[in-house]
């Protein structure tokens, strides 16, 4: 089995083990995709979704949205939009300005503004517009793979299979499926079970995608029968350790142990920093508070130091409380 580590040039689905951070609209953006880089250098990383026609019309805010560094490789941009034309000029678009690993198209978003219009989950209901979606990529990509990221269905769990061998059948080189149905709120379980048994019938490679908060959870999700990778959303916001973790385990090397606090505020200080350059010092330190939340977890401290972090709106006094934080007292487990 290759080094979790080996720098790989097949396409990314085909690297082994293939341990993905899901695209979360707000969480990874740029700068959290350097930080999770910088921890697990073979995961593979998307972009938060991207409005197709928003690329279109040139909106700043969109592109930067699809803008990535070099280090971020290998890096898939997901688009999403209910406009077959669109989504296929955006791809020629934004191939010509980037070149990135992958295309994905989010045919799994349940949020109603855009499953409403026809976006996200709402493709689900129209096979042929998302089929003539991917077709259309796949046209304009120039042989950069592109991939589709679903639910199992909108009402039934095994819709997926269907509509995947369709957008398979017009050039999708990959699926990721989210384990839940449309209509499903991610505090209800994911259906490990119907996941495999899609997954079984589809000739692509396939990712696995909810629930997946332990390197545990990692393994067995990977040994399911026809998935071939993991993705992790949620376990993986302010803990990029994880991916690492699932990295090595799934490889069958040495795990790396669990991050002390000084190396959880390290890593904390250094997304700050990374966000307050690309976003400003206000908006940089305010949205991410939420997330350094997650970094600073399961300390006895933690609702303390979360209590003075809410209270900060500069970086100075923000880094302060982190490395107060990481002064505290040695308790992990
Ligand atoms: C904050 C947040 C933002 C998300 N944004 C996107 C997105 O832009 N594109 C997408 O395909 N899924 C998005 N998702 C869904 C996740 O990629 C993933 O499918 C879902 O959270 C289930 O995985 P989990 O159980 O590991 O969290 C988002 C999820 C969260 C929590």
């Amino acid at each position: 089995m290759p080094s979790s580590t080996e720098n790989n040039t097949q396409p990314w689905f085909e690297r082994r083990p293939l341990v993905a951070l899901a695209p979360m609209e707000a969480v990874t953006d740029c700068a959290y995709r350097r930080i999770a880089r910088s921890i697990a250098p073979n995961a593979v990383l998307y972009t938060e979704f991207v409005p197709a026609r928003g690329l279109l019309a040139g909106a700043a805010k969109v592109w930067e949205m699809a803008h990535f560094e070099e280090m971020e490789r290998p890096i898939v941009i997901q688009l999403y939009d209910s406009v077959p034309e669109a989504l296929g000029d955006a791809v020629a678009a934004v191939r010509e300005k980037y070149q990135p690993d992958g295309f994905d198209l989010n045919m799994g978003c349940p949020m109603r503004k855009v499953a409403n219009r026809g976006a996200g989950c709402g493709m689900m209901a129209t096979p042929d517009i998302a089929v003539d979606s991917v077709r259309r990529m796949v046209e304009n990509a120039n042989g950069i793979p592109v991939s589709v990221k679903t639910r199992l269905g909108i009402r039934k769990r095994d819709e997926v299979v269907d509509l995947a061998r369709a957008c398979i059948d017009a050039g999708a080189e990959q699926i990721t499926i989210h384990a839940r149905l449309k209509a499903e709120r991610p505090r209800e379980a994911a259906d490990w079970t119907a996941l495999s048994s899609a997954a079984c019938k589809l000739r692509v490679p396939i990712i696995g995608n909810g629930d997946i908060w332990t390197v545990s959870d990692a393994l067995k999700m990977n040994s399911l029968e026809g998935i071939d990778g993991v993705m992790i959303a949620r376990g993986g916001i302010g803990n990029p350790w994880l991916l690492q973790r699932c990295c090595q385990a799934i490889a069958d090397e040495a795990i790396d142990p669990l991050p002390d606090r000084e190396e959880k505020a390290r890593v904390a200080k250094m997304h700050l920093r990374a966000n307050v350059e690309l976003k400003g010092e206000r908006r940089g330190v305010l949205e991410l508070r939420k997330i350094v939340r997650n970094y600073i977890k399961g300390h006895i401290d933690s609702r303390r130091t979360w209590m003075r972090i809410i209270e900060t709106i500069t970086l100075t006094d923000t880094l302060k409380v982190l490395d107060d934080f990481a002064r505290g007292p040695d308790d992990s487990q």
